[in-house]
């Protein structure tokens, strides 16, 4: 039988907080609402993979908004309390204002935000924020047109990344965030540039360790910038001071520019990793549930939503898989005993 009285169940289950075996609480979700995406970074979804043949979800495969809405719903009722939709990329889920609208009315969520590559963003900007979406962290590594192409995979897009971004600005999606992949001998000529154009501009700038997600990225980690060394040039020229973090669990170091320009992070999972503090879920847009973002296996939750499982049940099935989370795969990161290469699941599938 369906159970609809989630009210009910709510007020019964909501006293104890959920903890791994590491005492972390759950209180953020990262949801997938879509596995395809317009660009082709290679550090993501490679060209050679991605290409025609490549079977993403079919639209049936994918959980519709309401079976998101449900999860999110007992999620909330389990401590989450922050949203963050994510792809592949989001804004080629075809509505997704509407389930931003439905994600914005369950009580408890304190923060709903999205990670996009920008693209779309322009046209989506108002009517995401007019249903409620609090803010937007937009994707873009260079300033630089041809590099640009490189990382996206070939694409013309960076006036348009931009336009998404000030129409973020404009629509009060705020603080607007831009995340820069920095990779050595590609785009580590670009930090100074990057800082620069955004300081002062009401936008913050986060600097990434470029990541060995996935299975397919070809990871060198010759090609991984320590976040020291960014920080280091860029305080040669603008000096920075440390800001406190927003919340338990942040991933971004944050400064200021002493200058009064506003604020710039670093996200280091590579260098300094978080996982000691990691409160973060993910729901995959075929609604496997995983704890990790190097998880090798996940909790499928979308069949039994599809077989009338009550909430108790799915409640069960996520309450199960938090209890036995032992996950710290970045400060591990190393090869199981087995000596086989993890099969980790994909960032384009899981959402970074
Ligand atoms: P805020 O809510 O604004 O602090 O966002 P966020 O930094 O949590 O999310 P965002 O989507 O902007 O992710 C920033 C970068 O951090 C991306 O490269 C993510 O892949 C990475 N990241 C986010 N969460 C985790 C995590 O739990 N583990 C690791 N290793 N990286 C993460
Ligand atoms: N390493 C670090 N960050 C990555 N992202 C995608 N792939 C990687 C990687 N290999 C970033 C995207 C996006 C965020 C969700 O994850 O640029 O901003
Ligand atoms: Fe690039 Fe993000 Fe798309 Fe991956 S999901 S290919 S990182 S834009
Ligand atoms: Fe959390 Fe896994 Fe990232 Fe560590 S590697 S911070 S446990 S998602």
């Amino acid at each position: 039988m369906h159970d609809n009285e989630t009210g009910k169940l709510i007020a019964l289950s909501a006293p104890k907080a959920l903890t791994d075996t590491r005492g972390r609480p759950l209180s953020d979700l990262r949801i997938s609402v879509m596995d395809r995406c317009n660009f082709r970074c290679p550090y993501c979804m490679p060209r050679e993979t991605f290409d025609d043949r490549y079977r993403f979800l079919s639209t049936n495969e994918r959980l519709s908004f309401d079976e998101i809405s449900r999860l999110a719903r007992l999620l909330v009722a389990e401590g989450v309390r922050k949203l963050r939709l994510t792809g592949g990329e989001p804004l080629l889920r075809s509505g997704l204002a509407d389930l931003v609208g439905e994600l914005s009315s369950i009580d408890g969520v304190e923060d709903l935000a999205l990670t996009t590559n920008g693209v779309l963003l322009a046209q989506h900007a108002a009517e995401l924020a007019a249903n409620g979406l609090r803010r937007v962290t937009v994707s873009l590594d260079t300033l630089d047109r041809e590099t640009f192409r490189r990382m996206s995979g070939g694409f013309d897009g960076l006036e348009r990344v931009q336009d998404g971004i000030r129409a973020a600005l404009e629509a009060g999606l705020a603080p607007v965030k831009v995340n820069a992949v920095i990779q050595r001998g590609v785009n580590d000529g670009q930090v100074l540039d990057l800082a620069r154009h955004f300081r002062g501009s009401g936008v913050i700038l986060r600097f990434i360790e470029y990541m060995d997600v996935g299975n397919r990225n070809d990871w060198d980690p010759g090609r991984v910038v320590p976040s020291r060394e960014l920080r280091d040039a860029i305080v040669a020229e603008y000096p920075l001071t440390p800001v406190a973090g927003n919340y338990r669990g942040e991933v971004a170091e944050r400064y200021a520019y002493a200058d009064g320009a506003g604020e710039i992070g670093f996200i280091s999972s590579i260098s300094q990793p978080f996982c000691g503090d990691c409160t973060r879920a993910r729901l995959s847009s075929d609604g496997v549930f995983y704890t990790c973002l190097f998880a090798v296996n996940g909790t499928d939750l979308r069949t039994p939503l599809r077989q009338d499982a009550s909430d108790d049940e799915l409640l069960g099935q996520i309450r199960g898989s938090w209890r036995r989370r032992d996950d710290r795969y970045s400060e591990l990161r190393r090869m199981p005993a087995t000596g086989q290469p993890l099969r980790k699941i994909e960032m384009h599938y899981i959402g970074g």
